[in-house]
C-alpha cells in the first residue's frame, strides 16, 4: 500500500438542525451538501456530495464516513467518483439497514451531520502490466477510480462485473470508457455466463498472462478471487469491509488478522493481500452482528 493515512484534524461544523458538533475530521469549509441522490438499479443508489475538501485528497481505494443526522450512526462508504475543480464526492450505496435506508431518504440540498474524509490508505497504484479490477454489488463503482488510475498509469486494464441478473449492473460505459475489456457474468445469464468474477478471471488466466487483480464488492466474492489466484500466485488485493465504528483506527471494531497480524481495515487497510487475509474470522466476524443489526432495521 502507498500512502500513510495523514493525522487527523479536529473540525466543528454546524448542521441544518442549528447543532455544532466537533468530530475528528478532514477540516470541510462549510457543511456537506447533498448535490444528487438518485436510484441506479434496484437496491443500489448514487449520492453526490459537495464536499470541496474531501473532493481535493481523495484517492482510489480511500472512502469516507457518513452520518445523516444527529442521531444516526457513522458509516463508512468507498468512494466511486469525484471532481477536484467541482469540489464533489460521489458513493454508490446498498440499502440493507437503518442508515443506508435513511440516505435512501435523502434530497439535493440536506446536509449531513457528518461526512468525514478521506480515510484509509490509497490504493497503490504502479504500471504493473495487465490488471483485473474485479467488481460486483456496490463495488462495480469501487472499481471505477480504480480502473480509470491504473490505465493513466499505462496498464491493460481487464475489468469483470458480476451480478444476479442484468436490471442489476450500472456504469457499464463508464467501465468501458477506462478499460481494455470489459466482461460480464450473470447469474441468470442475461448477458454473459454464469461463472462470476471467478470463472471470468479464470478464463482470462488461460489466455493471457496477468499481474495483478483488485477485487471489491462482497466478502465471499473476494474471498472467491482469492482461491482463483493463489495456485497461480497472482498478486491480488482485495477492499475488506468489516465493521467500522469511529474509521480512525481508536475503537477496535475494524480489526482483521492479515498474514498473522492484527490490523485495523480502517487505517491499515482497508486494502490488503488476498492470500494473506484470515477469510475465516472475517466472515464470523461480520455474522456476529446480525442480530442487532436486524433489529435496528425493523424498528
Ligand atoms: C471500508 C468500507 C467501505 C464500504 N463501502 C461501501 C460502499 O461503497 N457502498 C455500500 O453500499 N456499502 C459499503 N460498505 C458497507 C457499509 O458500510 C454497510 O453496508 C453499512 O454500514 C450498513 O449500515 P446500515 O445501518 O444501513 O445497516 P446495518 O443494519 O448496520 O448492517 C447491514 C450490513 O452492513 C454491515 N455493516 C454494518 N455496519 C457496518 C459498518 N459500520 N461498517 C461496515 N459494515 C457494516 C453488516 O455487517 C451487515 O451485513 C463499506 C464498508 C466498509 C468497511
Ligand atoms: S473503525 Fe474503529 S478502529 Fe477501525
Amino acid at each position: 500500500m502507498s500512502s500513510e493515512p495523514t493525522k487527523l484534524p479536529i473540525a466543528a461544523k454546524e448542521t441544518k438542525s442549528g447543532h455544532v458538533h466537533t468530530c475528528h475530521s478532514r477540516f470541510e469549509p462549510g457543511p456537506a451538501v447533498v448535490l444528487e441522490r438518485s436510484p441506479l438499479v434496484p437496491n443500489l443508489q448514487l449520492l453526490k456530495v459537495q464536499a470541496p475538501a474531501v473532493a481535493a485528497k481523495i484517492q482510489p481505494g480511500q472512502f469516507i464516513m457518513i452520518r445523516t443526522d444527529e442521531d444516526g450512526e457513522r458509516i463508512p462508504l468507498t468512494v466511486a467518483d469525484w471532481n477536484r475543480d467541482e469540489g464533489w464526492v460521489s458513493c454508490v450505496f446498498m440499502e440493507v439497514g437503518t442508515t443506508t435506508y435513511k440516505l435512501g431518504k435523502l434530497e439535493a440540498g440536506d446536509e449531513l451531520a457528518t461526512f468525514v474524509g478521506p480515510l484509509g490508505k490509497a490504493l497503490e497504484i504502479e504500471n504493473w502490466g495487465t490488471v483485473i479490477c474485479a467488481g460486483g454489488c456496490y463495488g462495480i463503482a469501487c472499481i471505477y477510480p480504480i480502473a480509470r488510475a491504473l490505465k493513466e498509469k499505462g496498464n491493460r486494464v481487464i475489468s469483470l462485473v458480476e451480478g444476479r441478473s442484468s436490471f442489476l449492473l450500472y456504469w457499464i460505459e463508464r467501465l468501458e470508457s477506462v478499460s481494455d475489456q470489459v466482461l460480464i457474468s450473470t447469474k441468470d445469464r442475461s448477458i454473459g455466463g454464469t461463472g462470476y468474477c471467478q470463472g471470468m478471471a479464470t478464463e482470462v488466466f488461460e489466455r493471457e498472462s496477468v499481474q495483478r487483480v483488485i477485487a471489491e464488492g462482497c466478502t465471499f466474492m473476494m474471498y472467491q478471487m482469492a482461491e482463483a489466484t493463489r495456485p497461480l500466485g497472482i498478486h491480488t488485493v482485495v477492499s475488506l469491509n468489516p465493521v467500522m465504528i469511529d474509521g480512525t483506527g481508536m475503537c477496535g471494531a475494524c480489526r482483521v488478522l492479515v498474514g498473522g497480524e492484527t490490523k485495523f481495515a480502517c487505517v491499515d487497510g482497508p486494502d490488503f493481500d488476498a492470500h494473506k487475509v484470515d477469510w475465516d474470522l472475517l466472515l464470523s466476524r461480520r455474522q456476529a452482528y446480525l442480530g442487532p443489526e436486524t433489529e435496528s432495521s425493523e424498528k
